[in-house]
């Protein structure tokens, strides 16, 4: 298949490729937009067949369910039964970061959700992404736009290495914001939140809005042998480079001596003000951003993977984060990066 690519500059300038990105998508093509979280491979959500072309296009296992992205929060009142709970999460936080489980409706196809009675809604804040939502006139089905197993793209670079030739148009709208995915809530029946996944939109943030947020214990930790995961993806080995990566519980000095000890071609991903103090050891340096600004590190986290990855080391460390504010998001992408691989020094 060929792949038109298209820089968006701005959407005044760039509506004639928009409105043919959105032709794609109604014809039941397959289109990359970019969002403020991660690229998104979409297709119409209300088209079977071709959802069904996004989990070839990935090699995505079709039991792990696609994210149904709306143009306006009011749009899943076709889709789901939103609560009033959801309504209250789509005026503090979409467009935005955020999905929403919610039961669905019948007219979102089983291909979409993978067979589950639940579909999850997603308003992205990104323009371009609004705008595609707009032209198509239809929600569009989107998982990040890597192959399955990769980290998720914050580039349209990232997006060509892993789909070009796959799909039918890459929209090149220049780095993502945030660089993890969105933030994963279910709504539950008692009206109480179980977060999914942790993303831009904090723990912290949600507790301002909903009063009992309960945490799935696959978010800070792994699935215990025989668990059912409650997010179908929780089962999957995400973002996982080949050299094997490990988290280092300590300080700075006992993160020093623990390498210096190490042998081979090794890589660390070190905070911005440790550089002077590591710069003597034989290792290699990239740089997650200042300790402090977890939005830097999130931001540059799966690039710097995907650039790591490409050297061959004979093993990648990082510090492990905390969990607090958007730490937590960090946090979960790194352990499985890792493997749940922690050295405590
Ligand atoms: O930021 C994002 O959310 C990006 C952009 C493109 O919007 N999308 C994204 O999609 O990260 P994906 O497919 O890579 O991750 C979606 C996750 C998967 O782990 C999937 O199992 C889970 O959401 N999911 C989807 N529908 C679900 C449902 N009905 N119940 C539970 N988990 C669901
Ligand atoms: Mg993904």
């Amino acid at each position: 298949m060929f792949t038109k690519h298209v820089l968006i500059r701005t959407l005044a300038e760039s509506s004639a490729e928009i409105n043919e990105a959105a032709a794609l998508i109604r014809c039941g093509g397959l289109v990359v937009f970019p969002t403020e979280t991660v690229y998104g491979l979409g297709a119409s959500a209300l088209d079977a067949h071709a959802a069904e072309k996004i989990y070839a296009a990935k090699g995505r296992p079709s039991d792990n369910p696609l994210i149904v992205h709306i143009a306006d929060p009011s749009e899943a009142d076709a889709l789901a039964y939103p609560s009033d709970l959801y309504y209250r999460l789509a005026r503090a936080f979409m467009p935005g970061p955020i999905t929403v489980i919610l039961p669905k409706k019948e007219l979102v196809p089983d291909s979409v959700t993978a067979g589950l009675k639940t579909v999850a809604i997603r308003c992205p804040s990104h323009p371009v992404a609004n705008a595609l939502i707009r032209a198509a006139g239809v929600p569009i089905a989107a998982p990040s736009a890597n192959l399955s197993g990769s980290p998720s793209p914050t580039t349209a670079t990232h997006v060509k290495e892993d789909l070009d030739g796959r799909v039918d148009m890459i929209l090149d709208g220049g780095a993502a914001e945030y660089g993890l995915e969105s933030t994963i809530v279910r709504v539950m029946e008692d009206d109480s939140l179980l977060l999914l996944r942790p993303g831009a939109i904090t723990l912290e943030d949600l507790r301002a809005v909903a009063e009992r947020v309960e945490i799935s214990s696959a978010v800070l930790g792994a699935l215990k042998e025989g668990e059912a995961p409650q997010s179908p993806g929780m089962k999957y080995r995400h973002y996982a480079p080949k050299a094997p990566l490990f988290l280092l519980d300590g300080n700075l000095i006992s993160i020093k001596n623990f390498l210096a000890e190490q042998n081979g071609r090794i890589a660390y991903l070190s905070y911005e003000e440790d550089a002077d103090e590591l710069s003597a050891l034989s290792v290699s340096l990239y740089f997650l951003g200042k300790q402090n600004d977890k939005r830097e590190q999130s931001a540059r986290l799966f690039s710097l993977l995907r650039k790591v990855d490409k050297l061959h080391y004979d093993a990648i460390y990082a510090p492990l984060p905390s969990t607090d504010g958007m730490g937590m998001a960090l946090y979960n992408r790194m352990i499985r990066a890792a493997a749940h691989q922690i050295i405590s020094l």
